[in-house]
């Protein structure tokens, strides 16, 4: 059989991918790169590291495009601020900025509730509070995120390229604007996430000295590891509190578990209604030898799209793609990636979505609004316009 050819651009990933890796678990795009379409395809190229290179971009990407010892050494300088006493200390504070966030939408709600876009107006508005305060940033700083976010969004959503990039410059110019003052601080820094990022040793190539040297992050380093942290997360993290809470408005039994179930199954629910519909869509590999997965022989040199939505929703390993189980596919989950790229950001992401979840089902019912909503288009998932109707829970008893 011939490889299947796809065309994902300007189409819901969902509606095209479900249908495709019906027929064939790789297909191949307009311009040749591969799409990954199956789970275990997906883990099969993610796991293996030495023939599927990260290095796929001609920008510093730290840690996402290194390969080898230098993104191990990486990691491990880095994944403890995600660590879990890191996580708990940050806690009290996420819960005290979803609350504030829970009272100022419901402030003069009447019983018949409010209707909101759960992106825009809650998960891109927490995602930006939440962020500054773990990173230390000043809080002055959430209109400029917040233009910045839009701004990024639609380039990537048009596939606007110049746009693109005056995204990343004006990104890069936020990140420096925070850099600079704990510089001149010295010894007096803060102590804050960044501050201690930028104290932070890592053995990689230095410049001046042969060989790998336990050094501190260069600048472009650090602008690099903060803009990972924080331009493409703020977007996942509002897209995915758009899921979810479209989901949950529709399943009140699943808000019920949710609200009055332990942390740990929250998550689990949380972690399968992104399974279902995951708005963190694709990531680049190339590769470096040639590999043959299934009937498919992928040349050295070739790219990749390890397509994550297409992935998680595979009825090889799902059954039904759409049948929630979180106990069950809790172990295939794909949405925070597999090997050893996987994301280090994951106790965090999970920590912020979980606490937002819970304040606001305790303060409100979410209900289906009648406005339909609005698809994300490629490369882009999940919803572009997420409305629901929160209706106070003093009101509904
Ligand atoms: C909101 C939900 C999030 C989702 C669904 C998500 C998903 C993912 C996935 C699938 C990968 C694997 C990429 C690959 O294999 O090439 C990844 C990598 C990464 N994520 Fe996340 N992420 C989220 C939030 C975060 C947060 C909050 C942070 C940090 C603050 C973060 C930081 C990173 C970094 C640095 C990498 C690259 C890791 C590496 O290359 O070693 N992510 N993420």
């Amino acid at each position: 059989m011939s490889t299947p050819r796809i065309s994902l651009d300007g189409l819901e990933p969902r509606s095209i991918t479900d249908e495709q890796r019906a027929v064939a678990p790789l297909a191949r795009s307009e311009d040749g790169t591969w799409v990954v379409l199956g789970h275990a395809e997906a883990r099969r190229v993610v796991e293996d590291a030495e023939a599927f290179s990260s290095a796929v971009s001609r920008f510093l990407q730290v840690p996402n495009g290194l390969d080898g010892t230098e993104h191990a050494a990486v990691r491990a300088a880095t994944d403890r601020f995600f660590a879990p006493e890191a996580m708990a200390r940050l806690e009290p504070v996420l819960v005290r900025i979803a609350r504030g966030l829970v009272a100022e939408l419901l402030e003069d709600v009447p019983g018949t509730g409010t209707e909101v876009d759960a992106v825009a107006a809650i998960g891109a508005v927490f995602a930006v509070r939440a962020q500054t305060a773990w990173l230390g940033w000043p809080a002055a700083l959430e209109p400029e995120l917040l233009a910045w976010m839009s701004q990024n969004h639609e380039a990537t959503r048009s596939g606007d390229l110049a746009g693109t990039a005056a995204a990343a410059e004006r990104f890069d110019e936020i990140i420096r604007s925070v850099l600079a003052p704990r510089r001149a601080l010295g010894s007096e820094d803060p102590g804050d996430v960044t501050a201690q990022l930028m104290r932070v040793r890592v053995a990689l190539p230095d410049p001046d000295t042969p060989g790998a040297v336990d050094r501190l992050f260069t600048e472009e380093e650090l602008v690099s590891v903060l803009r990972n942290w924080t331009g493409g997360d703020l977007g996942s993290i509002a897209l995915c509190l758009g899921v979810i809470l479209r989901e949950l408005a529709h399943r009140p039994v699943l808000a019920t578990r949710l609200r009055t179930g332990s942390a740990a199954e929250a998550t689990a629910i949380i972690d399968e209604l992104l399974r279902i519909d995951d708005p963190f869509v694709a990531n680049r590999r190339v590769a470096r030898c040639p590999v043959r997965i299934g009937e498919e022989e992928i040349a050295a040199g070739d790219r990749v799209l390890v397509h994550w939505t297409s992935a998680n929703r595979d009825e090889r390993v799902f059954g039904r793609a759409d049948s929630v189980d979180p106990a069950a596919h809790a172990s295939a989950n794909l949405v925070y990636g597999a090997g050893p790229h996987a994301c280090p950001g994951r106790p965090l992401a999970t920590l912020e979505l979980r606490v937002l979840v819970r304040e606001l089902l305790a303060a409100a019912d979410a209900r289906p609004a009648e406005e339909p909503g609005e698809r994300e288009i490629a490369p882009l998932g999940g919803w572009a316009h997420a409305p629901v109707v929160l209706v106070p829970r003093s009101v509904t008893g």
